[in-house]
C-alpha cells in the first residue's frame, strides 16, 4: 500500500502564521503537524510516501523530510500548482500509487490513535474506499456523513442544516477507482474539486464505501484555536505523570527552580531564568530565550524567540525570531499571533 500527505493549500485562516511557510509545518509540541502524519503512516506498515507540495515554503518542506531516510521511509515529492482542492491533488499521485491501494493523510490533521488496524481492516476488505468519522459540536464546519443501518448514504461537504454530527477526517483509504471518478468531477462553488463531491459520486456509482469511527482525539488544524487545542492535547498525552518535558542538550540554560505548570515542553538549547513561569499547555521552541518577569499560559512560542522585561502572554502563537519586550508596570495578559520574525515593545 502507498501513502500520500498533503502539504499543500492556502493556510488563509492561519495568516501570518502561514505568511512564511505551510501550515502542516506549524508545531505542535515542539514538532511539525505533518511529522505526526508520517510516523503514523509508517508505524501503519506504510513505507512509500508522496508529499503534495505546493507554493509558499514547499523548499521548507524538501528541507525538512529530505528522501525520507530520517524517518525510515521513502519520500517522493509532486507538486501542485495551485490549490485546486484535495481530489486535484489525490488525482496527481495516479501514477505514484500504480494501481495499488492507498492511504491520504491531509497534513493538517492530528489523530491520537495509531491508524493500523484502520489500514489492515482496509486490506483485508473489497471496499472502494474507507473513511474515518468522528462525531463534531460543529457539523456544518465539516464534510459530514449520514449514516444508515451502518451504512454510509450521503456525504456532503459543510451543509447549512447537517443531519448528523460525523464528520470525514482527513483520512482516506482508497482504491484507484477514484481516480475515474475524480476525471468526471466538476469545479465547485469555491473552484475546488472537492473530495467529498468525489465520495460522495463514488458511493452513488457503487455504494461500497465503509467506515471506521475515531472515539480519541481529532483535530482538523485550520485555525489558531484548533492549534492551540491540539498542541494542549498532544502534551496531555506526551507529559504523562511530569510537568514538564525538557529536551534539553548540554548548551541548556533553563533554570529547574521556576514555575513549570503541567502540561508544557521546553525545547533545546534555551536559556529560561529570572522570574519566569511556564504552563500550563505551552510549548517553547528551541533557541529561545525567555527571562524578567514573564508569565506564559496555553501558548505556543516557536525557536529562537526572545521574550523579556515583564509580559504575561496567554492563548497565544508566536512565531520564529519573534522579540517581545513587556512593560514592567503592565500586568494585563496578552494575545498574540505573530508572524515570523516580529519586533513588539511594549
Ligand atoms: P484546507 O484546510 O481545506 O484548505 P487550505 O489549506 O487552503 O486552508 P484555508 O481554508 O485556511 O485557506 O485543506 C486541507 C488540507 O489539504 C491541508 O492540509 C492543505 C491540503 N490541500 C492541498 O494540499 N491542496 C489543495 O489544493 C487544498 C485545497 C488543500
Amino acid at each position: 500500500m502507498k501513502g500520500i500527505i498533503l502539504h499543500g493549500g492556502h493556510g488563509t485562516r492561519l495568516r501570518p502564521l502561514t505568511h512564511t511557510g505551510p501550515k502542516q509545518l506549524l508545531p505542535i509540541a515542539n514538532k511539525p503537524m505533518s511529522q505526526y502524519c508520517i510516523e503514523s503512516i509508517r508505524d501503519a506498515g506504510i513505507t512509500d510516501i508522496a508529499i503534495i507540495i505546493g507554493g509558499l515554503g514547499s523548499n521548507k518542506v524538501r528541507e525538512r523530510y529530505g528522501n525520507g531516510e530520517k524517518f525510515n521511509v521513502n519520500i517522493t515529492y509532486i507538486e501542485q500548482d495551485e490549490p485546486r482542492g484535495i481530489a486535484h491533488a489525490i488525482r496527481l499521485c495516479k501514477e505514484f500509487v500504480n494501481n495499488e491501494k492507498f492511504l491520504v493523510f491531509l497534513g493538517d490533521n492530528i489523530i491520537q490513535k495509531s491508524i493500523t488496524d484502520f489500514v489492515k481492516n482496509f486490506n483485508k476488505s473489497d471496499y472502494d474506499a474507507t473513511v474515518l468519522l468522528c462525531e463534531v459540536d460543529n457539523p456544518s464546519r465539516f464534510g459530514i456523513a449520514d449514516v444508515e443501518n451502518k451504512k454510509i448514504v450521503k456525504i456532503t461537504e459543510k451543509p447549512k442544516k447537517p443531519t448528523s454530527n460525523l464528520a470525514v477526517t482527513g483520512i482516506y483509504l482508497l482504491t484507484p477507482l477514484i481516480f475515474e471518478v475524480i476525471d468526471n468531477l466538476k469545479p465547485s462553488w469555491r473552484n475546488e474539486l472537492e473530495i467529498t463531491d468525489a465520495l460522495d459520486n463514488l458511493l452513488k456509482q457503487n455504494d461500497n464505501i465503509g467506515y471506521e469511527t475515531i472515539t480519541d482525539y481529532w483535530k482538523d488544524t485550520g485555525t489558531p484555536e484548533d492549534i492551540l487545542n491540539a498542541n494542549r492535547q498532544v502534551l496531555e498525552h506526551i507529559c504523562g505523570t511530569a510537568d514538564a518535558v525538557f529536551e534539553s542538550n548540554r548548551h541548556d540554560k533553563v533554570s529547574l527552580d521556576l514555575t513549570y505548570r503541567r502540561p508544557c515542553i521546553i525545547g533545546k538549547n534555551c536559556e529560561i531564568d529570572g522570574s519566569v513561569s511556564i504552563g500550563p499547555n505551552t510549548s517553547i521552541g528551541d533557541d529561545t530565550i525567555i527571562s524578567a518577569d514573564v508569565v506564559i499560559e496555553n501558548s505556543i512560542i516557536m525557536s529562537g524567540c526572545k521574550i523579556d522585561g515583564g509580559l504575561n502572554i496567554k492563548d497565544s502563537i508566536v512565531s520564529a525570531n519573534c522579540h517581545l519586550h513587556g512593560n514592567n508596570k503592565d500586568k494585563t495578559k496578552k494575545i498574540f499571533l505573530l508572524g515570523e520574525g516580529t519586533k513588539i515593545t511594549l
